[in-house]
């Protein structure tokens, strides 16, 4: 192993290409309870693109460079820690993890209980979208949502990283999915994921079309702006609208009747300020609820593009651009 690696650091302006360059850092050493990953692929998401604007720091102790999940294999494991986490793992085992940061890199280290196996039949590439996207989908859908076999279920940005994971995690739980895109092709590509109905956002009342449908349970909510009070009018009574972002505006007018009305939960949540118990807490659900689904084919990662590590700029703004289905993944010689 080299002293040294090539790791993606902000610098410069906001734009990707003068923001984003490839420097050589010194690679990280595992501390207690953590392993060193040999990075081969590493999964972009679109709070990087918030980080590189400079509006999601990393959280305390978490590297400056970019990067929140990867794919690879352990390459080192870090000295024994009070959790026993790294003792899971030996040098050559083929993971995927969830970082704090410091993804975009050719090595990586994790708390080791956030690192799970790459699923049977996965390579690198579709390995490296999962953490991310996994996770959150799990955690605001089923832990936040409570979304239960039989319940419907409302996804906005249907063909995004999490939107296309949602649905079919949805799916794969018995629930009934309606999903919205802004679009006639993205909407088609909802269907074709598993989505019972899909929306073109763009020509038709979300909130008319899913009222007509019976309504929703929960509602996975990363536009806010206007999208608030059709998501209200979708609600069933006693249903759950989780914000997982608020990329159309994060301030909304709120009739507080219409919540007393139906019952309505208004919930949301971050993932990267989560702390390592509870991460590793989710690590160990996702394994047991959601590795399974993918082991039997039920969720798919959906990789759009690859671009090679030096060319996170070009990653970046292929996903600012808007077209992808899924996942956009950086592969890392
Ligand atoms: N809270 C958390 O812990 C957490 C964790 C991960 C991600 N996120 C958030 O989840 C969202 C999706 O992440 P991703 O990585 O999957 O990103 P992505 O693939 O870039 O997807 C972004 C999606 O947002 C939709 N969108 C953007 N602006 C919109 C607007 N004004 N109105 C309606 N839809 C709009 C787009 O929908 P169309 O294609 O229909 O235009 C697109 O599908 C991001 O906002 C991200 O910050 C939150």
């Amino acid at each position: 192993m080299t002293e040294t690696m090539t790791a993606i650091a902000i610098e410069g302006g906001k734009g990707p290409a003068e923001a984003l360059k490839a420097v050589q850092i010194a690679r990280p050493e595992p501390g207690p309870g953590q392993i060193l990953i040999k990075v081969h692929a590493a999964g972009i998401n679109r709070p990087d693109i918030l980080q590189r604007l400079g509006g999601y720091p990393p959280p305390p102790g978490a590297p400056d460079t970019m990067g929140l999940e990867v794919a690879g294999e352990v390459a080192a494991l870090g000295p024994p820690s009070e959790n026993g986490g790294a003792g899971r793992w030996k040098v050559g085992d083929k993971v995927c993890a969830l970082l704090g940061g410091g993804g975009y890199a050719a090595y990586a280290v994790c708390d080791a209980r956030h690192a799970l196996p790459i699923p049977a039949g996965l390579d690198f590439i579709q390995a490296a979208g999962l953490p991310e996207t996994v996770f959150t989908v799990y955690a605001n859908v089923f832990e936040h949502g409570g979304l239960k076999a039989g319940e419907t279920v409302l996804i906005h940005g249907a063909t995004s990283g999490i939107g296309t994971t949602a649905i079919q995690m949805a799916k794969a739980a018995g629930a009934k999915v309606i999903a919205t895109a802004r679009g006639a092709d993205k909407a088609a590509q909802a269907k074709a994921l598993g989505a019972d109905v899909s929306i073109d956002a763009k020509a038709a009342d979300f909130a008319e079309v899913a009222k007509a449908e019976g309504g929703c349970d929960v509602v996975l909510d990363m536009v806010g702006g206007d999208y608030f009070s059709k998501d209200l009018d979708a609600l069933k009574v006693g249903g759950r609208i989780v914000f997982i972002a608020a990329l159309g505006g994060g301030e909304v007018p709120l009739q507080i009747f219409r919540i007393m009305q139906k019952r309505a939960v208004v919930t949301g949540s971050t993932l990267r300020p989560r702390d390592k118990d509870e991460k590793a807490r989710l690590a160990a659900e996702v394994e047991r609820v959601v590795w399974p689904w993918i082991a039997a084919g039920k969720v798919v990662p959906q990789v759009d593009a690859t671009f090679p590590l030096e060319d996170a700029a070009g990653a970046h703004a292929h996903l600012e651009n808007g077209d992808h289905l899924g996942k956009i993944i950086l592969t890392v010689k």
